[in-house]
């Protein structure tokens, strides 16, 4: 590949920025959303430590493989499969690798932006008082009574949407960067402040047990394919968001420093929102496995009745509303990429309609809330389905392909060049775990899930 060649989009304007859009993407829904909750489901410690074990041994390797197949051919994930493929003299189907993660961008993209509509409400409600003196049983029939109502969900979805997609038309340099960067050390600083309030509840202890201590009787091959699916949906791997990414880094930033900063920031994250929830849900005897109300059943209790709990309440959800824009950006940005270099969109277009087909296909989790509440698939409702789909199946699919190609497929000469490890041994090490445990490892659970180990 030409070393002068740029994206069409354009490029990152430094090594900072691209951690920090990459952080920004990283860094969402995934961690304080949804890795309470799950870890609420899977039993705590046991289903914690698989986590970490794939955010170490499968995460940063592979984001590693992402952003070095991005880099080098600086397209978008389709169009780089393409190019990758030719170059490696390897056949044409790898291009729909990018498929797969464009369509899984759509999906995450569909649930992704009603719940950070969730988010967005919760600002509206943080600041008429809602939640002030609340007990947790108000604070509960606020949330049943919310999502209950579709108009409402709707109303939200929509505003959300609309505000990914304006900042995805402005482009890469102007939007992107700019959003990020004040947003996140805003959350890291809320997340302290909420584990700080933790720590006074009488309930701290228990919720540090829950989540630290090793109970492995918890833990079912069902849960270990959620732990090794969230590790992709929490890192953005598995379909491209992180390859896009890439494709927009200079040549001479370190893939693998900036991996493992980027992973550091999600992971400690995700464990401040356990460490922030799991002792409020002990306090007030709440259930930790409630599902995916749990954050907005816990954390406005805490708002509500600490000292400064209203203005703290307000600029979290802000924070979160903000993370989750980090997020879903980078969920849309490989389809707007194809749109745009492959099929001649212009980046309004490309924009307005990749966001109405999320924005529909988001009514389906919607009403799973209310009034398809009962409408089961697979014993699922949509939007389990969906989630199940996406982070269980896709995202692992998906970065199973990325390993197997980065590792087997491209030529090892360049592979090293992208990656530029100081010494031999850093790419050995990396080689070994894309090309061995990555893989061997998504097997592995696969194959426990449909109970042939
Ligand atoms: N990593 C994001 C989160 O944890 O909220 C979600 C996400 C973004 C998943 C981008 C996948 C992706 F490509």
């Amino acid at each position: 590949m030409a070393d002068e060649k740029k994206s069409q989009q354009g490029e990152w304007s430094s090594r900072f920025a691209f951690i920090l859009a990459a952080t920004g993407s990283a860094v969402g829904l995934g961690n304080i959303w949804k890795f309470p909750y799950i870890t609420g489901e899977n039993g705590g410690g046991a289903f914690v430590l698989v986590y970490l074990l794939c955010v170490l041994l499968i995460g940063i390797p592979l984001m590693m493989a992402e952003t070095l197949l991005g880099r080098r051919s600086k397209e978008n994930p389709i169009h780089t499969m393409e190019i990758l493929a030719k170059e490696a003299g390897a056949g044409q189907n790898w291009h729909y690798l990018g498929w797969l993660g464009v369509a899984a961008g759509f999906l995450i993209l569909s649930y992704y932006s009603v719940i950070a509509g969730w988010a967005s409400a919760y600002v509206v409600k943080a600041f008429f008082g809602s939640f002030s003196g609340a007990s947790p049983s108000e604070v509960k029939a606020i949330f049943d009574g919310f999502v209950a109502s579709p108009m409402q969900l709707i109303f939200w979805h929509s505003l959300f949407m609309l505000a990914t997609m304006l900042i995805v038309v402005r482009g890469i340099e102007k939007g992107f960067e700019k959003s990020v960067g004040l947003l996140m050390p805003a959350l890291f600083a809320l997340m302290i402040l909420l584990v700080g309030y933790a720590m006074t509840t009488v309930g701290y202890f228990q919720g540090l047990n829950f989540l630290f201590k090793l109970d492995f009787s918890k833990l079912t091959a069902n849960s270990v394919l959620v732990a090794m699916g969230q590790a992709f949906f929490s890192l953005s791997l598995g379909m491209g968001a992180i390859m896009m990414y890439g494709a927009y880094l200079p040549k001479d930033v370190s893939i693998a420093k900036s991996s493992m900063i980027i992973a550091g920031a999600d992971t400690i994250v995700a464990l401040l929102a356990g460490i922030a929830i799991f002792p409020i849900v002990f306090s007030n005897g709440l259930q930790p496995n409630s599902g995916p109300g749990l954050v907005f059943e816990t954390l406005p209790i805490a708002f509500g009745n600490m000292f400064g709990g209203w203005l703290f309440g307000i600029l979290f959800f802000m924070a979160l509303v903000f993370a989750a824009l980090s997020s879903s950006i980078s969920l849309i940005e490989p389809a707007v990429a194809w749109l745009i270099e492959n099929k001649g969109f212009s980046r309004k277009k490309a924009c307005l309609w990749s966001g109405l087909v999320a924005w529909v296909l988001g009514f389906g989790t919607i009403f799973s809330f209310n009034v398809w509440a009962n409408v089961k698939l697979f014993e699922r409702t949509f939007f389990e389905l969906v989630d199940y789909l996406t982070a269980n199946l896709m995202l692992p699919i998906g970065g199973f392909c990325i390993a197997v190609f980065a590792g087997w497929v491209m030529k090892r000469e360049h592979s090293q060049q992208e990656l530029d490890f100081p010494d031999n041994l850093s790419y050995v090490l990396w080689s070994f775990l894309v090309r061995y445990i990555a893989p061997v490892a998504v097997f592995l659970v696969f194959l426990n899930v449909v109970g042939v180990l």
